[in-house]
């Protein structure tokens, strides 16, 4: 979600007529968008606001904004802590920091603060996409959740659902400016469209029906599900939808039935697996990652060997791993047995190796097998070769010659935890 803010901001800034400074020192605007989710995203800004101190000792006229989750928690502290910030808004005020900034960076208001009151979808705001064969699209902000390690619907607020129409309008559009993979991205996406009035009510397997007609559109993907909310519907639609890929984050976070329940995380253990089978039979080839904490307050041996026996019976095809980490005003950080940082060490490496393990015998698996791979450009490693994504989001490098943006069949020849390797076969799918 932060990315996509900052292609918002990043667009929003370029209609102003500002563009991006090759280095940091040349900037007379420097934007922070910042993460609160845990606290070690949260310290680097320190890190960052010292330079920009420093910069703008050296040009008073230099216009320093800080925004997302960070500006959002501390509000009004944050100029007081940092009086150098010109500007700070949060996530739901993009939209007002043109206004705020002015064209060139003049008439900045200083210690100006966008509230969360007025939360906006930054949808209509012009967007600097990282590639452009590839978007992400919001449909939801904040979320209802209240997972009692998470920070997140203290900083975004409540969900909010886009209308279905405004959706897809902007799918239809960017498919039309050349858009061929999309993301919709919330919170939490499966619960989409609940909070709209009964007569424009859309759920989340209907959105995805419906953007599967826009024609151009090869790719649909999502992130992330709960796994609370992955009804019958939502698997149906994966399983009929050709562009909807064959791949779904689901974040478990532990494997521990009690764990589930202090985390409030409304499914068990046992739901969850039952919900893994139930994709898997509709969906042939389905890829699975998921979301894990490990030293959650009380996790004892035997919930994180839940974990780990989770992780194994499932086989996920990869998984991002959290240290758990106290977030303010969260009902977890006030809990008793807080979890010591040595033994969180542990745990996290033991999971990792384990995770690691698996999903390179999951990508072992794909040795032999042609994939449909989506280039996005020159491999990041050896830039004679070229590198992109298979429709199970799995990154592959190969042997090809064809141009960002273009489908192409790749023979998959190794693999690592990580990554496919293999050579191209077609000419590219017009
Ligand atoms: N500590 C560690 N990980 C967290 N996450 C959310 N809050 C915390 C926290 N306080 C992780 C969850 C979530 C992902 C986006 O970040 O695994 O799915
Ligand atoms: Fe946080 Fe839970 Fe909402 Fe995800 S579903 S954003 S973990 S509160």
């Amino acid at each position: 979600m932060n990315a996509h803010d900052s292609e918002r901001i990043k667009g929003m800034l370029e209609e102003l007529g500002l563009g991006e400074a090759a280095v940091i020192e040349d900037a007379d605007v420097l934007v922070f968008n910042t993460c609160t989710i845990r606290e070690k995203a949260e310290s680097r800004l320190s890190a960052h606001l010292g330079w920009a101190k420093a910069l703008k000792e050296q040009d008073s006229e230099r216009v320093i904004a800080v925004g997302g989750c960070v500006a959002e928690v501390q509000r009004r502290q944050l100029f007081e802590h940092y009086p150098f910030v010109d500007v700070a808004f949060g996530p739901g005020s993009i939209a007002h920091l043109g206004k705020w900034l002015g064209a060139g960076g003049h008439g900045v208001e200083s210690g100006a603060f966008g509230t969360g009151m007025e939360r906006v979808f930054a949808s209509d705001l012009p967007m600097r996409r990282e590639r452009p064969f590839q978007a992400w699209v919001q449909i939801s902000m904040g979320c209802n959740s209240r997972c009692s390690y998470c920070i997140v619907p203290t900083v975004r607020g409540r969900q909010v659902s886009r209308g279905s129409g405004d959706v897809l309008d902007e799918v239809r559009r960017l498919a039309a400016d050349g858009v061929r993979e999309i993301t919709l991205l919330g919170q939490n996406v499966n619960s989409y469209g609940r909070d709209l009035p009964a007569a424009e009510r859309v759920d989340f397997s209907d959105l995805l029906r419906a953007c599967d007609a826009v024609d151009g559109i090869e790719r649909i993907r999502f992130t992330s599900p709960h796994p609370k909310d992955f009804r019958p519907d939502v698997i149906a639609a994966m399983a009929e939808c050709t562009s909807v890929c064959e791949h779904a984050h689901l974040p478990v976070q532990s494997g521990s039935t009690r764990l589930l329940k202090a985390m409030r995380r409304s499914y068990d253990r046992e739901r969850f697996l039952r919900l893994v089978e139930e994709m898997r039979q509709a969906i042939p080839d389905l890829a699975l990652t998921t979301d894990l904490i490990v030293g959650f307050p009380g996790e004892t041996d035997a919930d994180f060997g839940q974990t780990l026996s989770l992780v194994e019976e499932v086989a996920f095809d990869g998984a991002f791993t959290f240290v758990y980490s106290p977030r303010y005003d969260t009902e977890a950080v006030a809990m008793a047995d807080q979890i010591p940082d040595d033994l969180k060490r542990e745990r996290i490496s033991t999971l990792i190796e384990l995770v690691q393990r698996i999903a390179n015998e999951r990508n072992e698996r794909r040795i032999g097998a042609i994939e449909e791979v989506l280039i996005e450009g020159p491999s990041r490693t050896d830039p004679l070769l070229l590198c992109g994504r298979t429709r199970r989001n799995t990154t592959v490098n190969f042997a090809g010659n064809a141009c960002p943006g273009d489908l192409v069949d790749v023979r998959i020849k190794g693999a690592t935890s990580t990554t496919l390797n293999g050579e191209q076969l077609t000419s590219p799918v017009p």
